[in-house]
């Protein structure tokens, strides 16, 4: 899933040049060919499939020359994760309704690639003899309002459970309640199902998204021009909020990844680097006094900067932005981007 515009990694993320195409960490590939990477480990390339914004379908295939041109997907709406999941679905029952699939966000860090690919495995294998709907599950580090937070049922010896409650995105105080009680893990977005239990789940829960879709005849000439008709009609919702929060089938498989969504500067600035006083900044002309906890990018780097008394703060500075925000508000800025399009 390639789709999603960043808009809380905002200004360095833009609707023309999203994150998931950005080499954020700075380590030489971007976090969509970092997705691939990791991935092509187990699956071969031609049933690796991108689904995106047609915006992006060339960036995709630029940026992923390895994988068949049909295989990169564009929608002409953005209508969030649950049609872009139910979409893709359709084409790959199309391929063999009988295959199970991995469903991945393009812009994840993962550090322990060898955990990752181990627990997938897993979920494969339960996934295609159930019908489970599987996802991995985080230990929570912190009351983070951006992520899906599930609550499993114990079972001593498993190296899976079954889900109790999903909550997707809850906030701040529920978020809390959550952490402290030490039952809950966050879900990692990614997820592995059979078609035909994604599809089960999309009939009981989003019926009317299936019926749209249902028209449609999926590799075909007619495809694109049908998925044109329908899209406008679809309901924008994530698969979070449409189904792993309603299905009474989800599993979790706690796994220890060195995980991290590169969603919010936050998570870069834990991600990365800092000097003496906590300062995430990789500058040549720098001068701080009496400032720590702050993350600091400019796109021009030869820029003399200096800071006195400031804490925990994000300051991002582009061609055509700059942002100063606490750190603490990291999830606000999808909605500042929202009031400066009404500015405009
Ligand atoms: N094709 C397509 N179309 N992709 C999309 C769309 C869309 O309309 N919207 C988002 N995406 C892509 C994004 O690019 C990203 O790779 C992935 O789908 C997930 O979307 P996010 O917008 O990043 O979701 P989130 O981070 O708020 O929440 C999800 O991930 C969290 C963990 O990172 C949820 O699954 C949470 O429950 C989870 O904790
Ligand atoms: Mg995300």
């Amino acid at each position: 899933m390639a789709g999603g515009i960043g808009s809380r990694f905002w200004p360095m993320s833009t609707q023309k040049f999203p994150k998931q195409f950005q080499d954020i960490l700075g380590v030489g590939r971007t976090m969509i060919q970092q997705t691939y990477d990791r991935i092509s480990k187990l699956i071969p390339k031609e049933h690796i499939f991108v689904i995106t914004n047609k915006e992006y379908v060339a960036l995709s295939q630029q940026q992923l020359p390895e994988i068949p041109e049909e295989n990169i997907v564009g929608e002409p709406l953005m209508k969030n994760t649950a049609a872009c999941n139910l979409y893709m679905a359709n084409k790959i029952a199309e391929i063999n309704p009988d295959a199970t699939m991995i469903v991945l966000p393009a812009d994840h860090l993962i550090l322990k690639e060898d955990v990752f690919l181990e627990k997938v495995e897993l979920a494969f294998d339960l996934a295609s003899k159930h019908d489970y709907l599987v996802t991995l599950g985080i230990t929570p580090t912190r009351p983070d309002t951006g992520y899906g937070y599930i609550q499993f049922v114990e079972k001593k010896g498993s190296e899976y459970f079954k889900v109790k409650t999903f909550t997707e995105k809850p906030i701040l105080e529920i978020a809390q309640n959550f952490l402290e009680s030490g039952d809950f893990l966050w879900n990692a977005g990614i997820f592995i199902w059979n078609i035909k239990s994604i599809h089960h789940a999309f009939e009981m829960y989003l019926p009317e998204m299936m019926q749209h879709f249902m028209a449609c005849e999926y590799n075909s000439e007619n495809e694109n021009s049908c998925i044109e008709t329908i899209y406008p009609k679809v309901q924008k919702i994530s698969i979070d909020n449409g189904i792993l929060e309603k299905a009474k089938n989800v599993y979790v498989i706690p796994a220890i990844l060195g995980w991290s969504d590169l969603g919010t500067w936050t998570s870069v600035y834990e991600n990365t680097d800092k000097d003496e006083n906590g300062n995430a900044v990789k500058l040549k002309h720098l001068l701080t006094y009496n400032s720590k906890g702050n993350i600091i990018r400019l796109k021009n780097n030869n820029k003399a900067v200096i800071i006195d008394g400031l804490e925990n703060y994000i300051v991002v500075d582009t061609d055509k932005a700059l942002l100063i925000c606490p750190r603490d508000n990291d999830q606000l800025i999808k909605d500042y981007v929202l009031d400066l399009k009404s500015f405009k």
